[in-house]
């Protein structure tokens, strides 16, 4: 049989067709536009989500057998809200994940609201990126828009809505709106009421490996497809990644350098950081995960690579790196201000350190080590709270850069472990989509049995000591600079 994981990402969707023995038989990727309409602003329209997974989903069961088809999920960018109308359509474009527009409604929330209660009602406080403050965002700013709201859903739910017909969510990619109960699985009334949204105008709640419909005529029509290919609720993409990377069950650890760059802790039971700096979500193996997630992780490097040295060839530009952990140029990668750990969408890009004999390669360098940096503040929050991390599996297009993987092992001092397949949410989609089917009793067996690891990255001793101290420094600069960042935003 065939399953077919969908990874709906920030810059393309990609889509893996996979059988019940874990082969790829093919991966197709199609990208849409990303739109900042305003510096820190970010969306994008559902519609060109649709007609881009259609299109990769025709490029990809061209040449099986399509009555091996069996089902169907995804892993979906998290938080962003897309809103229908009566009449089904779109009312405005979505408002994304790293969209910072939000920063006085989260104000409102973790101030007014307070924390206390938003982490009794949620497991959570609110994110500039989060679902709740956007609502409150455009209750404010778009009244009538607000006003037309018929339905709310996340990005990938809206592209099982059009396949299926059913308005449905999972309990990974909901625990990141801010209106859900995490810890009990279900909507949070308290939320709802505080953000004027109605229960009705929610999807219905799935586990990420549940059936929730099948293919409507017209879609199974034009893919070829048989009208009984399931569709499987899937999951937020980390969620999917993690699986996708065999980081389910207790105590395992994944990191994702895609756009954003996530560290993903997976846990049995239902916990919350006394600070809630780390994001307390369902997981879509049925139990729970703590998460740090930065705004801006391989995009800093995309960014850096395409926009500003205007070039193609990222491996060239690596090669001419030398001395790790020697490099006197530091990177704040906040090019969309900053989730994890500092909640400040205020905060920005930032090179310091440069001399007359900075080369482009150090600055390259201060990229990668940059993000790596980052992440360990998520992952120091981790340890803080007596997690015992002693690996780590990798995934998303910053994982394919051997020396990224290098300076990650060394900057984090722990084994950065590699999957056969980069392609951690799509292959979580399809694993779940299999799961789903009945091919696996549970998400913990399928992914033991399909997940393959390919290589380790060791810590070594003396550049481990290097990145210690380069660590240090970097943990100053962001406290440096905070002040600084909020005066520039608000001299705009
Ligand atoms: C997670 C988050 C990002 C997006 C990226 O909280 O906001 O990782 O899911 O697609």
């Amino acid at each position: 049989m065939l399953y077919i994981g969908v990874d709906l990402g920030t810059s393309a969707v990609k889509l893996l067709l996979m059988d019940e023995k874990g082969t790829i038989h093919r991966v197709v990727s199609k990208e849409y536009p990303l739109f900042f309409p305003q510096p820190g602003w970010s969306e994008q329209r559902p519609e060109d989500w649709f007609s881009q997974t259609m299109a990769g989903l025709k490029e990809l069961v061209a040449d099986c057998d399509r009555s091996q088809v069996e089902g169907i999920s995804f892993g979906g960018q998290m938080h962003g809200l897309v809103i229908l109308d009566e009449k089904d359509q779109v009312i405005r474009p979505a408002i994304l994940w790293n969209d910072g527009r939000t920063g006085e409604e989260t104000d409102y929330l973790n101030q007014v609201i307070g924390k206390e209660k938003l982490s009794e009602y949620t497991g959570n406080i609110a994110f500039a990126g989060f679902t709740a403050p956007k609502l409150l965002w455009v209750k404010k700013h778009e009244p009538e828009h607000f006003a037309a709201i018929k339905k709310i859903m996340l990005p990938k739910d809206y592209l099982a809505y059009r396949l299926s017909g059913v308005h449905c969510t999972d309990v990974s990619d909901a625990s990141g709106m801010l209106l859900f109960d995490v810890k009990n699985r279900c909507w949070s009334e308290e939320m709802c009421r505080i953000c004027g949204v109605r229960m009705d105008q929610l999807a219905k709640v799935y586990e990420s490996y549940e059936v929730v419909g099948t293919l409507l005529p017209q879609i199974a029509e034009e893919l070829g497809l048989s009208e009984n290919v399931k569709v499987i609720a899937g999951a937020g993409d980390n969620a999917a990644a993690a699986v996708g990377t065999g980081t389910v069950g207790d105590g395992k650890c994944n990191i994702s350098l895609g756009t954003s760059g996530t560290i993903f802790i997976s846990s049995r039971e239902f916990c919350v950081d006394a600070h809630n700096a780390l994001h307390a979500f369902a997981h879509a193996d049925g139990s729970w995960h703590l998460m740090g997630c930065m705004l801006s992780a391989a995009s800093c490097n995309k960014w850096w690579m395409d926009d500003i040295l205007g070039t193609s060839d990222y491996a060239a530009e690596q090669a001419a790196i030398g001395g790790l952990g020697e490099n006197h140029v530091f990177f704040l990668p906040y090019l969309m201000g900053e989730r994890s750990p500092h909640n400040n969408p205020n905060a920005r890009g930032t090179f310091i350190g440069m001399t007359m004999d900075t080369t482009r390669a150090d600055m390259t360098q201060a990229v990668l080590e940059g993000v790596a940096f980052a992440l360990r503040d998520s992952f120091e929050v981790a340890k803080s709270l007596g997690l015992k991390i002693e690996k780590t599996r990798i995934c998303g297009g910053g994982a394919k850069s051997p020396l990224w993987r290098k300076i990650m092992a060394n900057v984090l001092g722990i084994p950065v472990e590699q999957i056969e397949s980069e392609e951690g949410p799509g292959l979580g989609g399809a694993i779940l989509a299999a799961v789903g089917c009945g091919a696996f009793a549970s998400v913990e067996e399928a992914a033991q049995k399909l997940v393959k690891a390919a290589g380790i990255e060791e810590p070594e001793a003396e550049l481990a000591k290097k990145y210690e101290a380069r660590y240090q420094q970097f943990k100053q600069i962001y406290p440096a600079c905070r002040q600084l960042f909020d005066q520039i935003i608000f001299q705009d």
